[in-house]
């Protein structure tokens, strides 16, 4: 595709671990990348849902840049007014007692893990450590978070895995059930999971969940990495459910594009961390903290989500009229289609090529857009993708 002494350059010296396109991106305005010849491509992706409010927008990039020219980082020895008014914000706005910061969604998943095993250990002593996922779930690359996450293509090459994960079938509330003894401190999942091929749970099953684990003092863990901060319609998607967790984990669009990962508490274990036993250097983070205070300022404005959730309808309704999609899943602007005939694969690189950045999610085109994504650019990015999907 792009004719760039930039890929030979980057593949001699960064490791193999992506399958990448081959596009250099250099700049982004709005919804819109260009590329180091000055193409443009329409973002149906944003960085795989991190760039919520699109490239470099004009509030984000002001808080950004007057950080930067304050102080950058601290170290977590010492307080800064950022990193308390963000947390301020994100515990009301989410409607938890702390937060925990740290730099990705694995480590937030990280967090919750140490912190639901240390609660039931202060509570109950050793072997009550089992945390419940699903299969088909995706809850990181460390290796921690891998073990956790319920998918065997995951579980190769770097053994030993951590011990203390079991999988339970999505929507099988029996099954779940069954797995809930006196080993078991918390159950983690998805609302919709997302590298698993945007695939929804039932309200059921997560109300199940919900209940049987309150009865037994045993924590729920919702992974909010992907449909969090409002790319679902609602600020976290487990509001849709319901339900109100224990801990929530969050990243990816939280901070607009920067390094970010929370894991809020709520009252019952927000204190379960104390001074010594998790820690991150760069987690808060002043600059990413200024940066998601600008995206939850505007994430959390009147009217900002209703409007979310009016593009969300557009965008299925546009998606579902395209022959060739035999059906739409996925919650507010976390969508993906399920294709009759072409391979997913294929079609984004295509897109690629014609001027139109998505994403794959197992045999799935999938979509995440910026939260604040035009109309008209919702029309001319169907308009790429309809004429590739009917050729
Ligand atoms: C649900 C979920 N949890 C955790 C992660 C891991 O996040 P990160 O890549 O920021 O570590 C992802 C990434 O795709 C995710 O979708």
């Amino acid at each position: 595709m792009q004719n760039s002494t930039t890929i030979e350059q980057f593949n001699a010296h960064v490791m193999g671990t992506y399958g990448r396109y081959p596009v250099v991106l250099e700049n982004g305005a709005g919804r819109t990348a260009s590329d180091e010849d000055g193409k443009t491509y329409l973002d149906f992706g944003s960085g795989i849902g991190t760039n919520s409010l699109g490239y470099c927008n004009e509030n984000w990039a002001e808080a950004v840049c007057a950080q930067v020219r304050k102080i950058q980082h601290t170290s977590n020895y010492y307080y800064t007014k950022v990193q308390a008014d963000f947390a301020e914000k994100l515990c009301e706005t989410a409607g938890y007692a702390k937060a925990f910061f740290g730099n990705s969604g694995a480590e937030a998943n990280e967090c919750a893990i140490k912190l639901a095993r240390k609660y039931s250990f202060d509570k109950y002593g050793k072997g009550r450590h089992v945390i419940i996922t699903l299969n088909n779930s995706f809850h990181g690359r460390t290796l921690c978070t891998l073990s956790a996450t319920g998918q065997e293509s995951f579980h190769n090459y770097f053994f030993p895995f951590v011990e203390g994960f079991v999988n339970a079938e999505p929507n099988d509330i029996p099954a779940l059930l069954g797995l809930l003894d006196d080993t078991v401190c918390a159950v983690m999942f998805e609302c919709v999971q997302g590298e698993g091929g945007v695939v929804q749970l039932d309200e059921a099953f997560v109300k199940a969940i919900a209940d049987e684990c309150a009865k037994r003092d045993i924590l729920t863990i919702c992974d909010e990495v992907q449909t969090g901060c409002g790319r679902t319609g609602t600020f976290l998607a487990s509001e849709q459910y319901g339900i109100k967790p224990n801990i929530t984990t969050l990243a990816k669009g939280l901070a607009g594009g920067l390094p970010i990962g929370a894991c809020l508490a709520d009252e019952t274990c927000a204190d379960v961390l104390s001074a010594g036993t998790h820690g991150s250097t760069f987690g808060g983070n002043p600059i990413s903290c200024a940066g998601g205070l600008a995206v939850l300022n505007t994430v959390t404005a009147d009217g900002f989500l209703a409007e979310v959730n009016a593009k969300a309808a557009y965008f299925r309704r546009k998606l579902g009229e395209i022959p060739e999609v035999a059906g739409v899943d996925g919650l507010g602007l976390m969508l993906g289609i399920r294709l009759k005939t072409k391979k997913a694969g294929e079609i984004c690189k295509a897109c690629a090529e014609n001027g139109l950045l998505i994403l794959t999610a197992k045999e799935k085109l999938r979509f995440l857009p910026p939260l604040n994504i035009a109309y008209d650019e919702i029309d001319a990015g169907m308009e790429i993708l309809s004429a590739l999907l009917t050729q």
